[in-house]
């Protein structure tokens, strides 16, 4: 067995009542081209007394499996997960059937294939390549262009270090009314909790609720607004911005699926899953795999069939900021659907500047815009004080402006706005100051907190409207759900009723 791990196992174990220290046996046998291999001799109990009273006893031992290979750049053991009775992982063990071994990518090093599929996989592997070389990258472009900073610092009494600058007491003291006017021509938010029969099973069996409670409100939501269950032949696509490893993705799938009649369950037709970091534990395989399940029980469907109503799942690592949606609506993928195709926008906590970054990126294509291809979006919006004023919509930067709100109070907003969620300490009161720079209470930061992220809220839903959207701002959850429970939907202006 490799060192310092241990069989998952319930095992019937003698162990002697006296005290057992145990020590690893470990071997260096091999050195390959891609580090060393650590013998694997089974780690052995070294009974420090020879007491012979020993007792029966049944020893639980959960420990994770670990691959016993020894990375020879960070000395460090391999972090994957080894089979019960192999040594090694997928990655570091050679198949015994096939004598094959596995070599590193030249691409990246940092992953390795079987080396007689090295040739197939360098035609497919993007690891490494940098996003500019696909067609759906241009860098910046949903950035504001020139022609709108330019109109930006023309309209700003703010100097830029200024904006930047700490905020400090007196900035507080100078916005808190500002923002109080502002905040009282607002109507309150409406709370809309829906729920997903889907979801229900799943619910059922988790600990923590709070995600699946999340998801099935946006999934509800979708449905309500006819976004979920495709009108006619229409093929819908759901681009996740934001998507982390798509868990919102396979169960907006799975409630599509719920909905699925006929004598092939189709759910959705695709999936666009963007994100800008590498994620773990991705979803999409499992996505793909609810749907054939979904489909087992259909004999009389051929397997080509089931094939071709499959999902498609593209996944891009990418900034939004970078991403032109025209180019992934022309993709084999996608462009298969033909006229029939239509894009959903779906996100469960889309960082600040992220929310506005994906309003412009939606916006920016002539596909979703001009050619009618998009027909909504649902997004749990989050972290407020991770905006940027620069990306803020214009009509977003207007509606603030023409409330007395410039760029400064923007800055001020954020960290206003950064109250809201920043939750309490345990034994913290309402009336507790704590020595806070702003002078206010804890419970008075809450909820000055809350007015700015409706202002910021608002500005977005203003510089939608003006852009031809309907748009609906609402609770998505109760605050103990999520701190992060304000939902954004939009539609095309004139898209038709919600649905029953
Ligand atoms: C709070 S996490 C939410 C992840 C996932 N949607 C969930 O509910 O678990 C926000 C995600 O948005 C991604 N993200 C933030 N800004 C982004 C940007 N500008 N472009 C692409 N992805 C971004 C982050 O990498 C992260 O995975
Ligand atoms: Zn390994
Ligand atoms: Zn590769
Ligand atoms: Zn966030």
């Amino acid at each position: 067995m490799p060192v310092g791990t241990t069989e998952a196992k319930t095992a019937e174990v003698v162990v002697p009542v006296q005290t057992v220290t145990v020590s690893s046996d470990v071997t260096v046998s091999v050195s390959s081209e891609m580090g060393t291999v650590v013998g694997a001799s089974a780690a052995k109990a070294n009974h420090t007394s020879g007491a012979p009273s020993v007792k029966r006893q049944k020893v639980e031992q959960s420990v994770r499996l670990q691959c016993g290979f020894i990375i020879p750049r960070k000395q460090r053991q391999c972090g994957m997960t080894r089979r019960a009775g192999q040594d090694f992982c997928a990655v570091h063990s050679t198949n015994p059937e096939t004598a094959q071994k596995r070599v590193a990518c030249p691409q990246d090093g940092r992953h390795s294939v079987w080396e007689k599929d090295l040739q197939r996989h360098l035609l497919k592997c993007r690891v490494g390549i940098p996003n500019t070389y696909e067609v759906w990258y241009k860098e910046n472009l949903n950035l504001p262009q020139e022609s709108e900073r330019a109109v930006c610092a023309a309209n700003t009494s703010v100097a830029s270090s200024a904006v930047t600058g700490d905020i400090t007491a007196e900035d507080f003291a100078m916005w808190i009314p500002v923002i109080e006017t502002v905040f009282s021509a607002f109507a309150p938010l409406p709370f809309i909790q829906h729920n997903h029969a889907s979801l229900s099973l799943r619910l059922g069996e988790l600990g923590n609720q709070k995600h699946a409670i999340q998801q099935a409100s946006l999934i509800g939501h979708l449905h309500a607004e006819g976004l979920l269950v495709p009108k006619g032949d229409a093929a819908h696509i759901f681009m996740e911005f934001g998507c982390g490893r798509a868990e919102l993705s396979r169960y907006v799938n799975q409630a599509a699926l719920h909905h699925s009649v006929g004598p092939i369950r189709d759910g959705a037709s695709g999936f666009v899953l963007i994100d800008r970091a590498s994620n773990r534990n991705k979803l999409e395989q499992k996505l793909v795999k609810d749907y054939y399940e979904a489909n087992a029980k259909c004999p009389l469907v051929q397997a080509d069939t089931k094939k071709a109503h499959a999902p498609s799942v593209l996944r891009m690592k990418v900034d939004i900021k970078d991403l032109l949606l025209d180019e992934v609506v022309k993709m084999p993928e996608m462009a298969k659907f033909g006229d029939r195709v239509r894009f959903i926008g779906i996100s469960k906590h889309l960082c600040g500047a992220a929310t506005d970054l994906t309003l412009r990126c939606i916006q920016n294509s002539l596909e979703m815009v001009k050619n009618m291809r998009f027909k909504g979006l649902v997004v749990a919006m989050c972290c407020r004080h991770c905006c940027a004023y620069d990306i803020m919509l214009p009509g977003a930067k207007q509606f603030l402006t023409t409330r007395g709100l410039d760029a400064r109070a923007f800055a001020v907003m954020m960290k206003m706005a950064s109250w809201a969620v920043s939750g309490r300490r345990p034994g913290m009161a309402d009336e507790d100051l704590n020595g806070h720079i702003s002078g206010l209470t804890v419970k008075e930061r809450e909820e000055i907190g809350l007015k700015a992220r409706r202002i910021i809220d608002e500005s977005r839903r203003f510089a939608l409207e003006s852009s031809g959207f309907d748009v609906k701002l609402c609770h998505y959850v109760e605050r103990d759900i999520s701190l992060e429970n304000v939902c954004l939907i939009i539609k095309p202006k004139g898209e038709g009723s919600e649905s029953p």
